[in-house]
């Protein structure tokens, strides 16, 4: 058993030290004669065909004020060197081989739209090539580019950020791109963002042949195309200005005597408008509330306006006072006669058969007429001037009728008071109810706009949530 198991581990120790030389012998081999700047090609006059792949890892960073986009890329480039290919059965079947890029011919392929200070960010790993011939490179970098970005939807924008890749120095001729995978990158390890929501990575190879020269130029363009993730901005952003504007629009529920309706008030971009010409209403609608007879009067087109045609588009009623076409119509007739009748004489002085006007004092009536044919209920006029006794009827009938003017200025005195007090009562709940009515014209206008504007601004976009 013993000798078995030494002579085993002899031959195995005798496999495993014979790749060491197998691998070395065939470096040499291959690397001897090899020249790094010789195109590794059959025949000069066929392009070498790269295979060039790309697989995103992740979104480090889109910097919108710099138009950069910082992404952590693995490259893939594959291509057949014709000067290194070996019989694996000649070399101890070694199969492949990890070779430092710098001593090998590799592909110049470059990001054309780099913004990095070293240009090229990528890490040179070892290239495995096989025995048939066949390279593979796989670069990991940091690539730092530029993106030109819009955001004239923000926070509801699409950016495509494109990465262009082709050989620095090689023509189509000597060198031709082929994209891997026909789909774009490989986006199966990629690391989701949290600001960013990645649509897609499609590629494209584009082959270009100058008017000044006759060999095209072939480059692959990938193009990241992100979605910015809308629910941070909405929450925010857009929610806290529909809750300003909405409460803008309360503002004008709220009664004025509350005080609180200019507090009211904040400001954000567009709501900004909003909110500023809202304060310059109610600030109206104060002024109007707080207005009084003995300063103020209502304008004629205040009161056609305000009390008689916005509250009736507005369905508003006050009470004891219905707003209709109809009592428009008629409350204006009223006011006619009403001036018609303000120049001629009062009820009063109608019914005593005197003038309203107290500067000259009238003649004393024909006493024999007056006393002549009095009878109760004949005529009220009469009536009311028949002296008490009758001795009064000679001599005290002149004094008499001089009381009763006396008397008939006092009332007339009071009910103009009176008569004052209310008209300054009703001009003051006209002030209040102009006041109320452009608060509810506000309201409507103001929800009115709030809503097309809101509706308007988010249907616009073209997406409004992506999660
Ligand atoms: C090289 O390729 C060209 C074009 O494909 C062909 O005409 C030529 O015969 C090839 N030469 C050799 C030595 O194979
Ligand atoms: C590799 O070498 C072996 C023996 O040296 C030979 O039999 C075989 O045909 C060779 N294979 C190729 C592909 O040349
Ligand atoms: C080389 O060999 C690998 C694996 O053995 C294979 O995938 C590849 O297609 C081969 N390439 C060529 C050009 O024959
Ligand atoms: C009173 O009126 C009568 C008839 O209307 C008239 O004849 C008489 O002269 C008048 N008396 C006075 C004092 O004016």
């Amino acid at each position: 058993m013993a000798p078995m198991l030494a002579a085993l581990a002899l031959l195995a120790l005798i496999s495993v030290s014979e790749q060491g030389p197998h691998e070395k012998r065939l470096l040499n081999s291959l690397l001897n004669s090899y020249n790094t700047l010789e195109r590794p090609v059959a025949n000069e006059s066929e392009p070498l065909e790269v295979k060039f792949g790309l697989t995103l890892q992740q979104i480090i960073d889109v910097d919108e004020k710099n138009q950069l986009l910082i992404t952590n890329i693995w490259l893939s480039l594959e291509w057949n060197d014709y000067n290194l290919r070996w019989n694996d059965s000649d070399y101890g079947g070694v199969k492949d081989l990890r070779i430092t890029p710098n001593k090998l011919w590799k592909p110049d392929v470059l990001m054309y739209n780099s913004a990095d200070e070293g240009f090229d960010g990528t890490y040179q790993t070892n290239v495995v090539v096989r025995n048939n011939g066949s390279c593979l490179y796989v670069p990991p970098g940091i690539f730092k580019s530029t993106c030109k970005i819009d955001i004239t939807w923000f926070p509801f924008d699409d950016q495509h950020c494109d990465m262009k890749f082709g050989s620095w120095t090689y023509d189509g001729n000597q060198l031709d791109l082929v994209l891997k995978d026909e789909a774009g990158g490989d986006l199966s390890d990629f690391i989701t963002n949290g600001e960013w929501y990645l649509i897609g990575m499609p590629g494209k190879k584009n082959t270009i042949t100058y008017a000044c020269c006759p060999e095209p130029y072939v480059d692959v363009t990938f193009t990241i195309m992100i979605r910015r993730r809308t629910l941070y901005y909405f929450f925010n952003l857009i929610v806290p200005c529909v809750l300003i504007s909405s409460m803008a629009l309360l503002g004008f529920t709220l009664p004025p005597d509350s005080g609180e309706k200019l507090t009211l008030g904040t400001y954000f971009n567009c709501i900004m408008f909003m909110v500023a010409s809202s304060v310059v209403l109610t600030v109206v609608v104060l002024n109007y509330h707080h207005r009084t007879a003995d300063i103020h009067e209502m304008p004629q087109w205040i009161k056609t306006v305000f009390l008689q045609w916005l509250p009736w588009i507005l369905r508003m009623s006050r009470p004891g006072k219905k707003i209709t076409r109809k009592t428009i119509m008629m409350s204006n007739r009223m006011r006619e006669l009403e001036l018609k009748e303000r120049s001629s004489k009062s009820l009063l002085a109608n019914v005593l058969d005197i003038d309203d006007d107290f500067r000259h004092v009238p003649p004393p009536p024909n006493s024999t007429a007056s006393t002549g044919n009095l009878g109760p209920g004949t005529d009220f006029r009469r009536s009311f001037v028949r002296p008490s006794t009758m001795e009064d009827v000679g001599g005290g009938l002149g004094s008499h009728h001089r009381e009763l003017h006396l008397i008939l200025r006092e009332l007339q005195f009071i009910t103009a008071r009176m008569k004052k007090a209310d008209e300054e009562a009703e001009l003051i709940s006209d002030w209040k109810f102009a006041a109320m009515v452009v608060d509810r014209f506000c309201l409507f206008v103001f929800t009115l706009f709030t809503i097309i504007a809101t509706v308007a601004v988010l249907l616009s976009a073209p997406h409004i949530i992506v999660q």
